[in-house]
Order: C-alpha cells, then structure tokens, then sequence
C-alpha cells in the first residue's frame, strides 16, 4: 500500500492506471468501510481510500473536534486489505486549488438533514468534487446508510455529466442492528443498548406502516423514540427511495429516515 499526502505525487503514480476505483472515507474506519473496500478490490480497478475529516461539512465546531479519529489504526487494517494507494492530503492540498466544476446542488439537500445541519451537502460535495478533480476515478463506492449524500453526489455527477460510476452499497450493521458509522466510536454501553432497541422499535415499525398506514402516526412515534432514550429527534420521514417523494398513503416501496440524537451523539439511519 502506497500513502500519499500530496496531490502531485498521487497523481504521478495513480495516472499510470487505466483507472480507479475510489473509497473516500473520513476514517474512524468500520465494518461498513470495509464492506466498500471490499466491493471496490473486486473491480477491475486499483483501490484508492481517502481519509480527511473535512472541516467545512461540519456545521459546528464541536462536532468537528470530537470526530472520531484513529488514523494509526486505520492504516494497520487498511494495509491487512492490501488496498493499492491511501491518500491522506492536508487542507490545503485539497481546498488550495480553483475547480473545474460548480458543484451541482439539487434541491433534495435541502430536506432532511440539510434542514438541520446547514451548509453539510454543500461542503459535502465540495470536496467530493476536489477529489473527484483529483483522482478522476472511474468508480465511487458510497455506502446506502448516508443516503441523502448518496443521491445528491449522484446528481452532482450526472448533472456535470462526470465519468465516474457512483457504486450504491447497501448498509452494514452490527448484530444489534445498529447502523455502522464512525460516530457509534462515541457511544457507551447503554447509549449502544438505546441506539439497538430504536433500531428495532422502527423495523417493526416499516412492517407496520406497510400494512396500515395509520402506523405513521408521528406524536406517537416521536413519544415512542423518547421513551425508548432518544434527547432529540430531527426528523422522523418516509420517502420512497428511487424518486424522493414522501409517502402520503399506503406503499411498500418506502424507508423510514430518521436524525435523531442520544444526549449530544446525532445518529441517522434509514430502514
Ligand atoms: O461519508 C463520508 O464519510 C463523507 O461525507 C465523505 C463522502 C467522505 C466526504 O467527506
């Protein structure tokens, strides 16, 4: 495995490739980063994984610092996949040069999370498309669990009509249930057990609604989720996962999409 911590030296020796196949990632890496590095490896091209907590997705400072970070650990496992190339650039490296592209923001970023973390898909996209500069990849692997950010990079992509293919991978989780996600370093044992038993209350929940809609009654729900040990809850939608309209009636093509928070650890799954 080769690192790189600049630009120039990456592109010298990944431009020898007919291409790449990239998994960008901001480390803290879980089952859910390996299950997209695996995916990757098996296409016909090399793999490229990224790490970069970029600062300008986060809407607060504190949520930035208290990111988990483990870079010491990642490399070991990122070596032990035998992955071809890590890049690990610096802000400047990747935020110090003028793009090609305007990043392409539909207007789907302007639901779900992007009501309540303001300016996150726009720095979201923003270096996605720096890397995207960058590497030029053929392939992009991102996982199903973001998948608000899945689908506005897709649109990003189409719209510039970018060649790079977007991979959709479909979430890992933990034998509890819970979602994979760097942010679950954060949780103690019993935030675990809470985060579990949400999981598990909003799966039989679907079943539900699938029958009747009736289920989807959002006081009792919201009523439900705090009993269960949620602080807060952002937002609790259904929308139907290929065109994003929300459910209004009885449908079984459509995921429940939750934000919600155990004392200050924001979570998001969609089920
Ligand atoms: O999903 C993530 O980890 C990040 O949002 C991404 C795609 C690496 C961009 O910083």
């Amino acid at each position: 495995m080769k690192i790189f911590k600049d630009k120039q030296n990456l592109q010298k020796e990944i431009f020898k490739n007919k291409g790449i196949s990239f998994v960008p990632t901001m480390g803290g890496l879980h089952k859910g980063h390996i299950s997209l590095i695996k995916k990757s490896k098996k296409s016909k091209f090399k793999t490229l994984v990224s790490i970069f907590v970029n600062p300008k997705q986060f809407s607060k400072k504190g949520d930035f610092k208290s990111y988990p970070r483990n870079i010491k650990k990642d490399i070991k496992q990122l070596k032990k996949l035998k992955i071809s190339y890590l890049y690990i650039p610096t802000f400047k490296d990747i935020y110090g040069f003028k793009t090609i592209e305007h990043v392409y923001l539909d207007k789907f970023s302007k639901k779900l999370c992007g009501k309540f973390r303001k300016g996150h898909f726009e720095g979201v996209l923003n270096v996605v498309n720096r890397f995207i500069e960058i590497i030029k990849p053929k392939y992009i692997f991102l996982g199903k669990k973001d998948y608000q950010q899945l689908y506005l990079i897709k649109k990003h992509i189409e719209k510039r009509k970018i060649k790079c293919k977007v991979i959709e991978c479909k979430t890992i989780r933990e034998n509890n249930g819970i979602a994979c996600s760097s942010r679950n370093l954060n949780l103690n044992k019993n935030q675990i057990k809470v985060a579990s038993n949400i999981y598990h209350y909003l799966y039989s929940l679907k079943k539900k609604i699938k029958k009747n809609y009736s289920f989807f009654y959002i006081n009792k729900i919201k009523k439900d989720l705090k009993n269960l040990g949620a602080s807060k809850i952002d937002y609790l939608e259904n929308y139907n996962v290929k065109s994003f309209k929300k459910i209004k009636r009885q449908s079984k093509k459509f995921n429940l999409f939750i934000a919600y928070y155990i004392k200050n650890i924001r979570l998001i799954d969609n089920i």
